[in-house]
């Protein structure tokens, strides 16, 4: 599964299927109709935890690991839904069993749920001020256990820095609904035991990201 689908459009509804437009219209609706992020995510619960019950709108090639993960570790990236302008993107994160994401922030609000499988989640707060961008100092605030149709909320700066890893014996397939393009934008890759911060680009495993304009 290394060499996927270059012929495909690259934004937009990269997996057109009801359930996934039913979902991007009513996030952008509420983009539209509710000002603030906190208010808009809790109303957007109800048409997330639909598409997490749903069967069958996910392909099963973007049901695998990637062997050429830019997040390392088989970890799989799929686009299903990219906004031209980087204002939203859903994409499927595919974690095998025992592999784990670096420590990462996202660096936009959303919802991530389980679609199949388990994860653990871990949380981090940030103990110092940001001024220096190479180095954080970074505590666990919270470790939780999440299930199929389980989801919980990204609200930066708070509760954004995390890592996930997959705790079934299949791999984890979490769905993530965020406001940004996520896996193309340069966010960043914590080592808490060191405090270094590396600016990073996971990519998508089915699509391009624009050219690379950092530094
Ligand atoms: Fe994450």
């Amino acid at each position: 599964m290394c060499d996927l689908f270059d012929k495909h459009e690259h934004y937009g509804f990269l997996v057109d299927t009801p359930a996934i437009r039913a979902l991007v219209a009513e996030t952008q609706r509420l983009m539209r109709e509710v000002a603030d992020d906190a208010v808009r995510v809790e109303q957007l619960r109800p048409a997330f935890a639909t598409l997490l019950a749903a069967d069958g709108w996910l392909p099963d090639a973007y049901a695998q690991p990637d062997c050429k993960s830019g997040m390392g570790g088989g970890i799989g990236q799929y686009a299903l839904y990219r906004a031209r302008d980087g204002s939203l993107c859903l994409f499927a994160l595919v974690v095998p069993p025992g592999s784990r994401t670096p420590v990462h922030d996202h660096l936009a609000w959303g919802l991530v749920g389980i679609y199949r499988g388990r994860q653990d989640e871990t949380i981090y707060e940030r103990l110092d001020d940001g001024s220096d961008p190479s180095r954080a100092q970074l505590a666990i605030k919270q470790r939780q256990a999440i299930g199929e149709g389980e989801f919980y909320a990204l609200l930066p700066p708070r509760d954004d820095i995390h890592y996930v890893e997959t705790t079934s014996e299949m791999p984890s397939i979490s769905i993530h609904l965020l406001a940004n393009d996520t896996a193309c934008v340069w966010r960043h890759r914590f080592e808490p035991q060191t405090g270094a911060v590396t600016a990073f680009r996971s990519g998508y495993s089915n699509a391009p990201c624009p050219p690379d304009r950092h530094g």
